[in-house]
């Protein structure tokens, strides 16, 4: 059977990896727009595509066509877009599906469920894709995340969104945890190694247990003491020094109420 062929609206992180993933799993790739024509022409070179700078150069075919580009550039790019009877899917965890309305009428949204970056390796393989749409949608979306990922499922709006700001505590927050804790080390001239068997412990019981059994520190204990001294460790960063204030807080009305 001929695979539906794919145009990658986008030349960022996610249009990078999906394209690439797509390719690798059979699907042709049209078109890779891109507003700058050397980040197009290179990512069209990898997905033996043609390249595009201009949104009036997206043709009508291929498709299926993804969107994936900033969060606040979806909907006016859409506006500027017009593919009537194509389906239209953007990959963002955060906007919802009307903001594609203006494309087409059969739109949806492909949310990969990981951490994109160019030059960082991706698994696809247990990948979380998570589709919203409806049925003539997803009966076109579903196919194709299902060649890159065992792990496919349809949700809505909210639980998309309910599920990003997870992940943005999950995944952005915590690794700004571990750059706080590099400069924290770094400024100390102790090696962070130290902290590996404290960090892999932490994401493997996190993983294995209900995280709520397991807090422990100085907010969760009112070590009182302990607290002030971090906090004039950190003096010196009035920005840092509210955040551990509003975590510490966080912690002890958390547990205080339960
Ligand atoms: N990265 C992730 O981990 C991840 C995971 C799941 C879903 N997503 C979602 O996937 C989408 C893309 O994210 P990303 O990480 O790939 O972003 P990114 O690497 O920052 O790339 C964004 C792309 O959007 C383009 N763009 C931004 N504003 C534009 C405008 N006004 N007109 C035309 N093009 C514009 C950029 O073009 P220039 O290169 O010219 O700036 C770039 O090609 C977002 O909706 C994001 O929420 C991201």
């Amino acid at each position: 059977m001929k695979q539906p062929s794919v145009t990658i609206i986008g030349s960022g992180n996610v249009a990078f990896h999906l394209g690439i993933a797509l390719k690798e799993s059979g699907f042709p790739i049209v078109q890779v727009y891109g507003r700058r024509m050397e980040r197009a022409r290179w990512l069209a070179d990898k997905v033996s595509a043609t390249p595009a700078d201009s949104l009036s150069d997206i043709h009508n075919g291929a498709d299926v066509y993804f969107l994936a580009v900033s969060d606040d550039a979806i909907e006016s790019l859409s506006q500027k877009l017009k593919l009537p009877g194509k389906v239209v899917a953007h990959t963002s965890g955060s906007q919802p599906t009307p903001s594609l309305q203006t494309v087409s009428a059969r739109t949806g949204v492909f949310y990969p469920l990981q951490s994109f970056k160019i030059g960082r390796k991706v698994d696809w393989t247990h990948l979380p894709i998570l589709l919203t749409g409806e049925d003539e949608v997803l009966a076109k979306l579903f196919p194709l995340a299902r060649a890159l990922s065992k792990h496919v499922a349809v949700i809505t709006d909210a639980q998309r969104s309910a599920l990003h700001l997870a992940a943005v505590f999950i995944n952005n927050f915590t690794n700004h945890c571990f750059t706080i804790a590099r400069e924290i080390t770094d400024d100390a001239q102790v090696d962070f190694s130290h902290l590996t068997p404290l960090a892999t412990h932490t994401v493997k019981q996190a993983l294995e247990h209900d995280t709520r059994d397991l807090q422990t520190g100085p907010a969760r204990r009112n070590d009182l003491q302990t607290i002030r001294h971090h906090l004039s460790l950190l003096a010196d960063d009035p920005a840092l020094k509210a955040v551990y204030e509003s975590m510490t807080q966080h912690i002890q009305t958390y547990y205080d109420k339960a």
